[in-house]
């Protein structure tokens, strides 16, 4: 019998739907022929072979040209129309174009397709779909950083060619080239990335269906072995290019499901070449390195484009192109000193392929001629073109212009960021408060637990299993004197049951997904026979957001919190496991076009639901979510899926969580130990060590895995997992703070090497370690089975300390330098210059160190009189009062040349002046407990006390200072500073 995350085959799923929760198989690795490859994908394939005849015929020249004299440019925008021949007869289409200059220097290219004739559109089919490209993607995606560049001017303009000059200072230059259509992207005059340099924009345009006499069938089963693959490619390749494969334009089929297409072939593809970049990242979620690899081919690379199609992929196999479960189609490209990026705001399935290369097709090109540069060819299946250019410089640029229009990742609930245990399945409310008890009992903390789908009767997700969990209120008031949350699973499939008022509402208002044919979309998921909520349709979302109404979803409460889980959506008799693509969705959009989005209409539903649970409550929500799309960092937090209990796993979980958060999703994490298998010992702690260093830190287990609870390993595994637990705890200020700055301007919470570091080409690809927020801590996880020292990457000349001893440790920039890690160690690094914060009374949860005192730890300079700054945010962790300058936002600067710690109101807010609600009152409690000098000046031994100023007085208090030994640095401790954490304050040494 099949178990996993989710069910492949029909078969499968009637076989065990029954026994779900009693007895289960081994899982089995994922079946790569159960998702598509290009081959079997029309329009992937389509696309393929035009850019193959592209690049290899002798006289290629795209067809589309720009009209010229149907163009015009105003008030930072240029809208013209592109003619596509469509034969040899000369017979043209028209797609208008828009290039919009934003003023935050981001231009816009959109392209689309003239509305046709009425009388055109009825010849074609009767289904019911809408006809025109789906163009709504915007109005999920978009939430600002749309306004204009009035400043934009035309440079230069003559029958074939318009510049434009825009960005800040004029230094952005679009060169629109009319015939064939192509834009190079300059910045300071260098080309950095083009469009359609080499030809193979295609969009397939409307036309009618011509019924010809029935072509043998070609149905492909997906099963192919290796052998007909091979085969099925070099037919591809031999294909006469000039003649279409018209196959798939108007029905495919893959495994045994048949896809009707109304309107025919529809695809969208462009090249975008990154001109001198030799690295690209970016386009999660795929399991495999940062650095994303070439697709056509070549000794370590891959065969296929990375494809972009949501879908529930459990156990996936690691280091590939193949889709996941969410997508962010952000691209991005870095060299030293210099990054760019591309936004392609398409959410049907999509495809793309990378080469890299020295060769220019261009002879215009040639002055890079010596440097490498990415091309990249995207493959969408319908909807518009639509692409964002961003012209950087720097990292942080590309993600503070793309998080201007897609948001910033939202404050999360302070808990969230803590520790979460999570299996499948806590099977009763005893069983709950058993983990709870031992989690205490072995000084373990941890703020939320999980009930995963078992917790309901029978799938009915707003329904309790009323043997296992009689009084889920009782129990949630019980974890809540703890300062405990619960967090319950709520998917999209709804039951289609008789006695279940759920579906029957969502059949009698009409609220769900459609088929084809116009009638209630019915599938299976785990409850057997369900609906899907339709997530695009308002009433839908109304009605969704009713349903968790304290008074209606009966057994919530103030500390119940959301997990969406099988949004893709996961329907375990579609085509690759998910929804056929002639669906239909609110507005009679067709599934292909808006698939993509599905998990983030779903997930952003529950988000509103519990910000309203309660007239006049507004908390912040929790909601976690397996499916996600760009705009999902402003709704949720994400996990990597279901994952496998291997070193591999851990290993490619940091690449992956490094790469959400370069793609402006940074609440992201891997279910520690692994969903699938049992971990051994070894590998369980060191992942829990890895994952106090992963933004998203739930442990999780497939129901058919042994318990493994923290506390149930023995010694010496339950003391270094509850160390490691206590490490994040501590540190939990910090990554607050790191939330802070994600949310002000879309910075990564975990910052790979190129972030920090770009002028240092040797850390661009470097995708195991990384700095925490602006801490300056370095970490690098060990990944490995019985690795005892870890080598790091050292990417400057700065000091670097142990963390745990403070020894200085000898690096040399550019080098690497190996540290000590047995066991019980994780390797973290203190970067000189540095400051942060930290809670170091360890308690049961993040709740209850809410008003507790700080410690400081400052990271003194390699140079002697280089100062050290860092930052503490903290608001109340639940409510939106931050939004009215209801927070403290501390900035600490230790300045060697005078000897002094500050601590000064970070946006220069004059503090006094801020009308202070409960929170910050209460706040005046809350003091710094601690200061620690790590690497204090030599010229300190002796010295045993300091002055304080704050709040118009000045006290004395103790210095202990230890000197230099045994490649330990010295260091100094302050202690009971007798200040207020949200004063402006001086320590003088
Ligand atoms: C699939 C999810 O990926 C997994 O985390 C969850 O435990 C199962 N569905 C059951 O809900």
């Amino acid at each position: 019998m099949l178990v996993s995350g989710s069910l492949s085959s029909w078969t499968a799923c009637l076989g065990l739907l029954s026994a779900l929760s009693a007895t289960f198989a081994p899982a089995v690795a994922v079946k790569e022929h159960d998702w598509k490859k290009c081959h079997q994908s029309g329009f992937c394939a389509r696309n393929r072979a035009f850019a193959d005849h592209a690049l290899t015929a002798t006289s290629w020249e795209s067809p589309y040209n720009i009209l010229a004299d149907a163009g015009s440019f105003k008030d930072g925008q240029y809208q013209g129309v592109i003619l596509k021949t469509i034969n040899d007869a000369g017979e043209t289409v028209r797609l208008p174009i828009t290039i919009s200059f934003l003023k935050s220097g981001t231009a816009r290219v959109t392209v689309d397709e003239e509305k046709r004739q009425k009388g055109e559109i009825e010849l074609r089919h009767d289904s019911k779909a809408r006809k025109e490209r789906y163009n709504e993607a915007e109005k999920w995606v978009i939430v600002g950083g749309l306004a204009l560049d009035k400043n934009a001017k035309v440079a230069h303009q003559d029958k074939n060619q318009l510049t434009v000059k825009f960005g800040p200072f004029s230094t952005f230059e679009a060169v629109i080239n009319f015939s064939p259509f192509s834009i190079d992207f300059k910045r300071d005059g260098e080309t950095h990335i083009k469009l359609n340099d080499q030809g193979l924009l295609n969009i397939e345009h409307w036309r009618p269906k011509v019924d010809k006499p029935a072509e043998p069938e070609k149905e492909d089963d997906g099963n192919d072995t290796p052998d007909e693959e091979g085969k099925e490619e070099q037919t591809e390749k031999k294909e006469e290019p000039k003649k279409e494969d018209e196959s798939t334009w108007w029905e495919e089929s893959f495994g045994g499901n048949t896809d009707t297409k109304p309107r025919g072939p529809e695809s969208v593809a462009l090249d975008i070449s990154f001109i001198g970049y030799e690295h690209v990242f970016g386009i999660p979620s795929h399991a495999g390195p940062m650095a994303l690899k070439q697709t056509r081919g070549g000794e370590g690379n891959y065969e296929e484009p990375y494809r972009m199609y949501n879908a529930d992929v459990f156990e996936y196999i690691l280091d590939s192109p193949m889709t996941l479960y969410g997508s962010i189609p952000f691209m991005q490209a870095h060299r030293k000193e210099s990054s760019v990026g591309v936004f392609w705001l398409n959410a049907a399935e999509t495809w793309v392929d990378i080469t890299k290369g020295k060769d220019s097709k261009n002879p215009k090109a040639l002055g890079v001629e010596s440097k490498t540069s990415t091309r990249t060819h995207w493959m969408s299946e319908s909807g518009l073109l639509d692409v964002f250019v961003f012209l950087g410089p720097t990292p942080g640029d590309l993600l503070s212009k793309y998080t201007e229009l897609t948001g910033t990742t939202a404050m999360p609930q302070e808990f969230a960021i803590a520790y979460h245990q999570c299996r499948w399945n806590y099977i009763s409310e005893d069983d709950v408060k058993e983990v709870d008890a031992k989690m205490d009992k072995f000084k373990m903390p941890y703020d939320v637990i999980w009930l995963d789908i078992e917790f309901s009767d029978d799938k009915k997700y707003f329904a309790w299993d009323k043997h296992s969990f009689p009084t889920p209120l009782e129990m949630g008031k019980h974890l809540a004197s703890r300062g405990r949350k619960l967090v319950t699973i709520n998917d999209p499939h709804i039951k289609n049951v008789a006695d279940y008022p759920v579906v029957q509402e969502l059949k009698d208002k009409d609220l769900g997904v459609h088929n084809k044919d116009g009638k209630l979309f019915e599938g299976w998921c785990w409850p057997g026979s369900s609906h899907w909520i339709d997530g695009f349709n308002p009433a839908a979302r109304e009605w969704w957001v009713s349903l968790f109404k304290y008074d209606k979803w009966k057994g919530s409460m103030e500390n119940t919190f959301l997990w969406n889980d099988m949004n893709e959506p996961s329907v375990f008799n579609g085509p690759e496991t998910t929804m056929p693509k002639d669906n239909l969705h609110f507005g009679n959009w067709e599934h292909r076009d808006v698939h993509n989005l599905y998990g983030l209409t779903f997930h952003s539903a529950t988000f509103e639901a519990l910000k309203s649970r309660k007239p006049g409550e507004l908390r912040r929500p929790f909601v976690l979510t397996r499916a996600f799309f760009s705009g999902s960092q402003r709704a949720a937090a994400m996990w990597t899926g279901d994952n496998q209990a291997d070193w591999g796993h851990l290993a490619s979980s940091i690449p992956m969580v490094l790469n959400q958060g370069i793609s402006g999703f940074p609440f992201a994490g891997a279910d520690v130990g692994g969903f699938f298998g049992n971990p051994d010992k070894d590998l369980l702690t060191r992942w829990y060590q890895a994952g106090a260093f992963s933004p998203f830190f739930r442990a999780h287990a497939h129901i058919d895995s042994r318990r493994r609870e923290p506390y149930l390993h023995g010694e010496p595994y339950t003391t270094i997992i509850s160390a490691a637990l206590r490490l994040r705890y501590s540190l939990l200020p910090a990554w607050y703070t790191a939330f802070r700055h994600a949310h002000l301007n879309g910075a990564p919470i975990l910052k790979p090497m190129f972030y920090t570091h770009w002028s240092e080409e040797a850390g661009l690809t470097i995708d195991d370690q990384f700095f925490l927020g602006t801490t300056g801590l370095l970490v690098k996880p060990v990944t490995q089975k019985d690795q005892t020292t870890q080598t790091i990457w050292i990417p400057d000349d700065e000091a670097y300390y142990d963390y745990f001893t403070y020894e200085r440790i000898p690096t040399v920039k550019g080098k690497n330098v190996t540290v000590d890690a047995p066991l019980e160690k994780i390797p973290v690094l203190m970067r000189g210059s540095h400051i942060f914060p930290r809670r170091d009374i360890p308690r049961r949860s993040s709740a209850l160190m809410k008003w507790d005192d700080y410690t400081l730890v400052v990271a003194t300079s390699a140079k002697a009189d280089e100062p050290a700054d860092g930052d503490l945010y903290v608001d109340d962790g639940d409510s939106y009062d931050y939004q009215q300058g209801q927070y403290i936002h501390r900035r600490f600067t230790f300045d060697p040349a005078e000897g002094t710690l500050t601590s000064a109101d970070f946006e220069g807010r004059n503090v006094a002046s801020i009308k202070e609600g409960e929170w910050l009152k209460k706040m005046h409690q809350v003091g710094v407990d601690k200061v620690i000098i790590v690497g204090a000046p030599a010229s300190w031994a002796g010295k045993t006390t300091a002055k304080v100023q704050s709040e118009g007085r000045e006290w004395e208090v103790k210095v202990e200072f230890t000197p230099a030994e045994k490649g330990k640095a010295a260091f100094a401790v302050v202690r009971k500073l007798g200040v207020k954490i949200g004063a402006d304050w001086k320590v003088v040494f």
